[in-house]
């Protein structure tokens, strides 16, 4: 039996630990497993989480096996190798596909249950590759897919258009990475569609700033990779807000990565799409409306995710 209050982070570097620390001041969880090949780094972050104790709700962190899995309730992928300054996401393919080969059966073994939360990257190859390895059902295997993306247009929304950014309602949709898109047919403030705020904004007129705002979104990692070398805190805090959809059942709609059948026509992939967020995975994926260069859009991003697909060997 599955217990809601367990978590298990497979993958303590930054990713890894940020997220442990994003879960362990949440309250999330009770318990929280760390898991890395470098057992002495998982150990090391156990320990200074732990010593969060009198501070927070507390929550058991020790650095364990996967035999530990037996019963966590979700499990969180952030182990691979990650993007360097001169790499994009997709580079990273065959050397994370083969560390998945490694990690996937050993979870399998243990838990079959659970949901795996695969955020290490090209996440929507990934997510994929974790399906067909793992057997599971698609709506128990997710990656956090575009609401990082989404996360960060709307907060540069928010900025041009000097509104909170929890009232801007807009997707970014498709890969977690070049081939992104964003659906501004239906992006609106609180229900003024974009395009009327953005006249009445008169700041750029018509619509002229998406533009930017868009390419600054596709380009956020490269400039935070090549600033300080990782990006750590804001998929952090999406991998939690994933997480309490999923343990709180809230039937969040999130832009999580999933298997697609037949959405937009799409078929044999996982790629980021509005979907219901809850208890059981990924409840439902939406068909959110899109004009025709949108829906031309995706289906370039997709192409580009089902030509890695296709060279997998799985
Ligand atoms: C990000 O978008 C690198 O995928 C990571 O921050």
């Amino acid at each position: 039996m599955l217990n809601i209050q367990k978590c298990a982070i497979i993958g303590t570097g930054f990713v890894g630990a940020t997220t442990a620390f994003a879960l362990l001041r949440s309250g999330l969880f009770s318990e929280m497993v760390l898991i890395d090949q470098n057992r002495e780094k998982a150990e090391g972050e156990a320990m200074d989480l732990s010593h969060c104790d009198p501070f927070v709700r507390p929550v058991n962190v020790w650095a364990g096996d996967y035999c530990d899995l037996v019963d966590c309730a979700l499990v969180i992928i952030t182990a691979g190798a990650n993007q360097g300054p001169n790499e994009t996401r997709l580079d990273l393919v065959q050397k994370n596909t083969r560390i998945f080969g490694s990690i996937i059966p050993q979870i399998v073994r243990y838990n079959r249950e659970c949901i795996l939360l695969v955020v290490a990257n090209p996440v929507d190859v990934l997510t994929y590759v974790a399906l067909k390895l793992s057997g599971f059902p698609p709506e128990r295997v997710i990656g956090p897919g575009t609401v990082l993306d989404t996360a960060r247009l709307k907060y540069l929304l928010s900025e041009h258009l000097e509104v909170d950014s929890r009232n801007v309602h807009a997707f970014i949709i498709g890969e977690h990475g070049d081939t992104e898109l964003p659906v501004w047919s239906s992006a609106n403030v609180s229900g003024v569609d974009i395009a009327d705020f953005c006249r009445s904004c008169q700041k750029c007129g018509d619509m002229a700033c998406m533009k930017e705002i868009y390419d600054e979104v596709k380009n956020s990692a490269y400039e935070v990779i090549q600033k300080k070398g990782a990006t750590y805190y804001a998929i952090a805090l999406a991998v939690l807000r994933i997480a309490e959809a999923i343990l709180r059942d809230e039937h969040s709609v999130l832009t999580v990565s999933g298997l697609v059948s037949g959405h937009y026509g799409l078929d044999g992939l996982c790629l980021g799409l509005p979907s219901i967020v809850g208890r059981r995975g990924i409840e439902q994926t939406l068909d959110v409306p899109l004009d025709e260069g949108e829906q031309q859009a995706l289906e370039k991003s997709a192409r580009a995710l089902k030509e890695v697909i296709d060279q997998l060997e799985l």
